[in-house]
């Protein structure tokens, strides 16, 4: 089985959330299984940087429309898979997030940027391919590559069975209908069975639509979308294709997100060595400028601040969860005025809740091992990584009951504490209050010693490693594929 994943993130070079930790993650966990999995990603500054060696393939001339010519180059670090780089400098060579310029605003050419990375997907994938490796299945993700199964059927030669999944709904890839022929697409493409979305291009729709299957990244986010409240606009389209929706957890990358080989924490430590976690919290708490206190939990985020992971709800409440006692830590950046509030909760509560805005690996990963517990109460969370790697890091995770987070963390009771199921704090309505009253079921848990160290042991029992759910894509590829 030979797969081709096209997608527009891979850690740890560009990231700006899960969408590069399954890109990285998920193609070895393939390859483990025998499937021939290659990443087509654009030659961002940081991979041409971590790869100046990489092998020139092929040159790819105009490709109609505003699309301009590229290269393709190909590079396979040791140990690792084959990345096809796209190359193309007057789209890809800047610096920084991939969707956004300095300013915080979208650079005014996404959709050449992707709509490129999506054709050049499709042509790899066609029989037309000008390599010596033609994919069985073209996966592609989210919106960026979405319009890669469209261009395949119907403006290339055909080829590859494709997959879509869909890690976010809520980002569809939308533009003004002007750009129908920057794209090389032209009227006949404009209808409801193409490209048009209520009046407009989406990229997402048109994937979705045509793909041969479609998958999301959990169970529970699978059926969310289907329905009027979470279908963003979708359900319908979602609904007539339920037969192609199969909903697949994410993994964790158990080398880089495990307190046993952690190089980032203060201390190593595993299942059965859990006391060595203190000294994590002491070092996180020195280094954030919190007190260091023991005597009551601390509170850890690691997020986007953005209004899907509900964070602006903590914010309110932050003076009462400071009041429980408990402290907190947060690492984030995103939204401007939420960054503003926890930047003014931190300065109001000193020593009590420690701020960082800004994007930082080592620290997300000292977070996991210094807090307590973990804050995730999203408002909508299609799998959600932070939670899972929460639990492998003994750090019981305080979730709102959505997409995968309900498929991964059982709420605390006694009976579940004892049975080994209950592995976290589940709290259903999205509001302020719900989460307080949660947050304070899980600071009266943390003062019972033993009962918070059993909480924690559960939770480092669960396995959320890539195997199983590299099993299941394999599976659906299998199906794809013509006998
Ligand atoms: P999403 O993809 O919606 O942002 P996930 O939980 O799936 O949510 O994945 C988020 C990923 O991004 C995790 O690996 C998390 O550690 C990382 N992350 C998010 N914000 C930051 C930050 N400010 N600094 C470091 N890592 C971050
Ligand atoms: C998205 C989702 C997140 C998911 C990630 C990886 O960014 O918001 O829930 O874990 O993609 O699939």
């Amino acid at each position: 089985m030979k797969a081709l994943f096209a997608t527009s993130e891979i850690a740890p070079w560009v990231k700006t959330g899960g969408l590069g930790d399954v890109a990285a993650a998920l193609p070895p966990a393939l390859r483990a299984l025998g499937c021939d999995v290659r990443v087509l990603v654009p030659r961002y500054p940081a991979l041409r940087a971590a790869f100046p060696a990489a092998e020139h393939l092929v040159h790819l001339p105009w490709m109609g429309g505003h699309l301009p010519g590229a290269d393709v180059y190909v590079a396979q670090p040791e140990g690792s898979f084959p990345f096809l780089l796209l190359d193309c400098p007057m789209l890809y060579d800047r610096p920084g997030n991939p969707y956004l310029g300095p300013e915080g605003h979208d650079w005014l050419d996404n959709h050449l940027r992707f709509g490129l990375l999506s054709r050049v997907a499709a042509r790899l994938a066609s029989t037309a391919t000008p390599l010596d490796w033609r994919p069985d299945v073209l996966h592609c993700h989210d919106w960026q590559t979405g319009l890669a199964p469209y261009y395949l059927r119907f403006h290339e030669s055909g080829g590859a069975a494709s997959v879509v999944t869909i890690h976010n709904l809520a980002f569809q890839g939308v533009f003004p209908p002007q750009l129908l022929d920057e794209l090389a697409l032209t009227g006949a493409d404009w209808h409801m069975e193409g490209v048009e979305y209520y009046g407009l291009i989406s990229f997402l729709k048109a994937g979705l639509r045509h793909a041969d299957a479609l998958t999301t990244v959990s169970p529970t986010y699978a059926r969310e979308i289907q329905t009027d409240t979470e279908g963003m606009g979708m359900q319908g389209l979602l609904r007539a294709r339920a037969d192609r929706l199969t909903g697949i957890l994410n993994g964790i990358d158990d080398a880089v997100w495990n307190p046993a080989l952690d190089p980032h924490i203060a201390m190593r430590y595993d299942r059965d060595h859990l006391d060595a976690k203190r000294r994590n919290k002491i070092a996180l708490q020195r280094e954030m400028g919190l007190a260091e206190r023991d005597d009551c939990p601390l509170f850890g985020v690691v997020s986007r601040l953005t209004h899907q992971k509900g964070l602006d709800l903590v914010a309110e409440i932050g003076a009462a969860l400071v009041g429980l006692p408990a402290q907190l830590a947060v690492l984030g950046s995103g939204d401007r005025a939420l960054e503003a509030a926890f930047r003014e909760l931190a300065e109001r509560h000193p020593g009590q809740v420690a701020v960082t805005i800004g994007y930082s690996d080592p620290l997300a990963h000292r977070i996991e091992a210094g807090a307590d517990c973990f804050l995730m109460p999203s408002r909508f969370e299609p799998c959600g990584l932070n939670q899972m790697y929460s639990l492998a890091y003994g750090t019981p995770p305080l979730v709102r009951a959505t997409g995968g987070l309900a498929d991964t963390v059982t709420n605390y009771t006694p009976a579940g504490l004892a049975d080994g199921s209950a592995n976290g704090f589940v709290c259903q309505a999205a509001t302020a209050e719900a989460i307080l009253g949660t947050a304070g079921s899980a600071a009266a848990l943390w003062q019972d010693k033993a009962g918070w160290r059993q909480l924690q042991r559960n939770a480092m029992a669960g396995d959320f490693r890539w195997a199983g759910p590299a099993r299941q894509y394999l599976e659906l590829y299998a199906s794809l594929r013509p006998a």
